[in-house]
């Protein structure tokens, strides 16, 4: 288990666009969210990012044969190793709720939501 932090918890502050990619048999999946969506209802137990999904249909699907997820998050606004600009991949697997507690707590926040997209991150990898 990583715990989101420092970099990364910087990263996920400040960033405008999140994107998270699953894996189906025909190969990679991309969609994304707003970095701001992610603030709303924050960081769960140190290492779980809750995303109001509306969609994800096929992210969903691919979740079912595949749990795997990885989240790419950049931002001009963090400092990394060549200047400001870095970014990370959180890697971890992934579940669409739709019952409990954090399903409650993404409805209270976005009535819209069919659900709450999940994901538990297990490593952080920094670029740049
Ligand atoms: C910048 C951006 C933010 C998005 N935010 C969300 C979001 O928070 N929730 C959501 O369900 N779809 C969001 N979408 C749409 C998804 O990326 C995706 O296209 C849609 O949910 C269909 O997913 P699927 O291809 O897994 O069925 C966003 C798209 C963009 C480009």
């Amino acid at each position: 288990m990583a715990t989101i932090e420092g970099k990364a918890k910087e990263l996920l502050d400040k960033a405008e666009v999140v994107v998270i990619g699953t894996c189906s048999g025909d190969g990679i999946h991309l969609v994304a969210t707003w970095g701001d969506f992610v603030r709303t209802i924050g960081i769960q137990d140190g290492n779980k990012i809750v995303i109001p999904a509306g969609g994800y249909r096929q992210t969903e699907q691919n979740l079912k044969g595949n749990n795997k997820v990885e989240v790419l998050v950049g931002s001009k606004q963090v400092e990394g190793t060549q200047g400001m600009g870095t970014g990370c991949r959180l890697s971890g697997t992934g579940e669409v709720q739709t019952s409990g507690e954090l399903y409650d707590l993404t409805k209270s926040e976005f009535p819209w939501a069919r659900g709450a997209f999940v994901i538990h991150v297990d490593e952080i990898e920094y670029m740049l």
